[in-house]
């Protein structure tokens, strides 16, 4: 698998995990209680994945082709404060559902704003990355940039996503879709 392909193959699964957490949304809007320990899980997992692993990479590559194409870099800088605000939401909302586990009263509408709020902008990252950057980079890149980066980039021993995933993945998909049949 090529990098691009791999961040396509990250974007696909968390996409998935996505998917159920928006679903999720419409569930409370709609007066369901949620099971708040399940959402903390899913939540950390995306945030640590992305901001860990998946970000870093995307960073690294691009700050390989950083200078080759002004209006690639143009695009560059709003990916990486797109990561930043990422960073920052995930953080907030983690920071929500941690005072509710421990008995803070949060008011509900609160907590699902935050989670649409970080969702949405999850979604619209990745959809960015996808029509803007990713085939700037492919056009851009040369067989020489792509071993460069193979070698370069961190790779993770044990990886979540890709064309493996991942037994944490696996139990935490499956236990979120258990957790939305009613
Ligand atoms: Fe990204
Ligand atoms: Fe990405």
């Amino acid at each position: 698998m090529t990098i691009v392909a791999e961040l396509r193959s990250d974007h696909l699964n968390l996409d998935r995990l996505l998917d159920i957490l928006n679903a999720k949304v419409a569930k409370l809007r709609a007066g369901t209680r949620p099971n708040y320990r399940l959402m903390a899980d899913a939540v950390s997992y995306i945030g640590d994945y992305a901001d860990q692993y998946h970000h870093s990479r995307e960073d690294a590559l691009l700050a390989h082709f950083r200078g080759r194409d002004a209006s690639l870099d143009d695009l560059m800088q709003q990916c990486e404060t797109q990561h930043q605000r990422l960073q920052a939401l995930s953080h907030d909302l983690s920071d929500v559902i941690d005072s509710i586990l421990n008995d803070t009263l949060v008011p509900m509408d609160q907590l699902v704003d935050k989670l649409e709020l970080y969702v949405r902008e999850q979604k619209a990252h990745m959809a960015f990355e996808e029509q803007q950057i990713f085939p700037q980079l492919e056009r851009l890149g040369q067989a020489s940039d792509w071993e460069r980066m193979l070698a370069q980039l961190p790779r993770n021993a044990d990886p979540l996503f890709g064309e493996h995933q991942s037994e944490e993945y696996v139990e935490l998909y499956r236990d979120l879709l258990q957790d939305m049949t009613p």
